[in-house]
């Protein structure tokens, strides 16, 4: 596949370059203002090895909405992975990359219809349904579509359940529906269900295998040859998190219900495979420190970092995802711990990253990094109130290279060598180096030259300080 965007490229390192130390040379380099990712190739082929030793019977259909980032894709096409899509351009995107039709699972329940037509004149066949209407449409505009039954059985604990929208009942209506296909001409090939994203109950997998174990035998008294068994999503994917245990249930519940080749198991996991691959580094742009009352208006007691990242860009994760993020200040800070708020770079008073963590004295121009932010971040990220989305740098150790530059759609194309980290600059924003100036515009602050708000009852003061003009 050609590789048109040098952005996109990915950059091979040098043996003694890593994640963090491509990002301190990025983010000190002086001509770099904007936040930016490091996407980390490796991270992704790691966690394809870890789900092919631990689930040797799921294969990964990847579910695109996660990162629909095109290297993203392109590896995981690379390393043979199936593809969950919700919509006509995502099952676009995966086609583009030459992936077969046959590899795509729909896994929409609610399909516009133009989507269905399309998926039809593509042959992507293999659908999620969980309700009537549905199949009276997919008769309609895709009458030779591979209908999977999607049945509800959420976890009891999750980041984002699922269920309130999708998955019909199990017992009432999947059986209801596996009929209605049958009066309808329809073919049901499976089961599919999800119990939730950010699932914290690996005990519900086997639950929900159960269920799917009777309906398969359901459909087979019914006339249908069930053959698919999907287990939708729901693993953890940051650093430090592990799915052994997921793994354990999910294989006794195969193990227990479909000891059996004939029964093709497929999962649709997201974060899993994306979540700790992305790194996000954003600087401070702005700071207001928050001082005592009039006895002590020396001693800061809350320090308001702003940074060039927000709510309404990669931290959208905050409250669409339900996450909870970590700043960890890029240098060593000295001196006492401080009180500190981050905030994001829009007008919003709800652009509010971190509300209270406690900080090392931080000045404008440094950095913050943010692991694990590679899962329902970027695709959901907007340029609200005109600032940009965070440019991403592709980055892969030398054996990672050698290991993915010729599986298709993946081609030495995709690769830079030589000079590396330094091509990374590509395509930087450049912020010039002039924050070094305002960092060094030290002010001894007095209680005369301090306005105090007294309309406000509380310690709150607004600091009013006559400096040099910004240079
Ligand atoms: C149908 C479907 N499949 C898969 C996923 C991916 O889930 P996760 O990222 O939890 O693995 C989602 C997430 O919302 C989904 O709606």
């Amino acid at each position: 596949m050609k590789v048109t965007n040098l952005d996109e490229r990915i950059h091979v390192l040098d043996n003694s370059s890593n994640v963090l130390s491509v990002i301190k040379r990025i983010a000190n380099s002086g001509v770099q203002e904007e936040a930016f990712y490091i996407f980390d190739v490796g991270d992704i082929v790691r966690k394809h090895q870890i789900w092919k030793e631990k689930l040797p019977r799921v294969e990964p259909y990847y579910a695109v909405k996660c990162n629909d980032n095109i290297t993203v894709l392109e590896v995981l096409a690379a390393l043979g992975t199936g593809f969950d899509c919700a919509s006509k351009a995502e099952i676009n995107k995966v086609l583009n990359m030459g992936v077969s039709p046959s590899k795509i699972i729909f896994a929409n329940p609610a399909k516009p219809a133009s989507h269905l037509r399309y998926s039809s004149s593509v042959g992507v066949d293999i659908m999620t349904v969980d309700n009537e209407s549905e199949l009276h449409k997919i008769k309609y505009l895709h009458p030779t579509a591979k209908i999977v039954i999607r049945i509800r059985c959420d976890a009891e604990v999750a980041l984002c359940p699922l269920g309130i929208k999708f998955g019909c009942d199990a017992t009432t209506e999947a059986p209801n529906l596996i009929r209605t296909s049958r009066t309808l001409g329809l073919d049901v090939v499976g089961v599919s269900f999800h119990v939730g994203s950010g699932c914290q109950d690996p005990p519900v997998y086997l639950r929900a295998i159960r269920m799917a174990r009777d309906l398969f035998d359901f459909a087979k008294e019914v006339g249908f040859k069930p053959y698919l068994l999907d287990i939708g999503g729901g693993y953890p994917g940051d650093k430090n998190t592990s799915i052994d245990k997921m793994a354990d249930t999910i294989n006794q519940g195969i193990d227990e219900c479909f000891n059996t080749d004939d029964v093709k198991i497929i999962a649709e996991p997201g974060r899993f495979f994306v979540a700790s691959a992305f790194t996000l580094a954003v600087s401070i742009h702005s700071k207001r420190s928050v001082r005592g009352d009039k006895t002590c208006p020396n001693v800061t007691t809350h320090n308001m970092y702003y940074i060039n990242d927000g709510v309404y860009g990669s931290f959208n994760c905050l409250l669409y995802d339900h996450q909870t993020v970590k700043p960890l200040p890029l240098k060593n800070g000295s001196g006492k711990m401080i009180p500190s708020s981050i905030w994001g770079p829009t007008c919003d008073g709800l652009d509010q990253v971190v509300e209270n963590v406690l900080l090392h004295e931080m000045e404008l121009g440094d950095w913050f990094i943010f692991e694990n932010m590679g899962a329902y971040t970027l695709p959901v990220a907007s340029t609200f109130n005109g600032f940009p989305v965070p440019k991403v740098h592709i980055i892969a150790e030398n054996h990672i290279w050698r290991s993915l530059k010729n599986n298709s759609p993946i081609t030495e194309e995709h690769f830079v060598m030589g000079n590396v980290p330094d091509n990374l600059n590509y395509g930087l924003d450049i912020g010039g180096s002039d924050m070094v100036t305002w960092t060094n515009a030290k002010v001894e602050i007095s209680a005369n030259n301090l306005l105090i708000d007294s309309s406000n009852s509380s310690n709150f003061i607004y600091d009013y300080v006559e400096v040099d003009p910004l240079k």
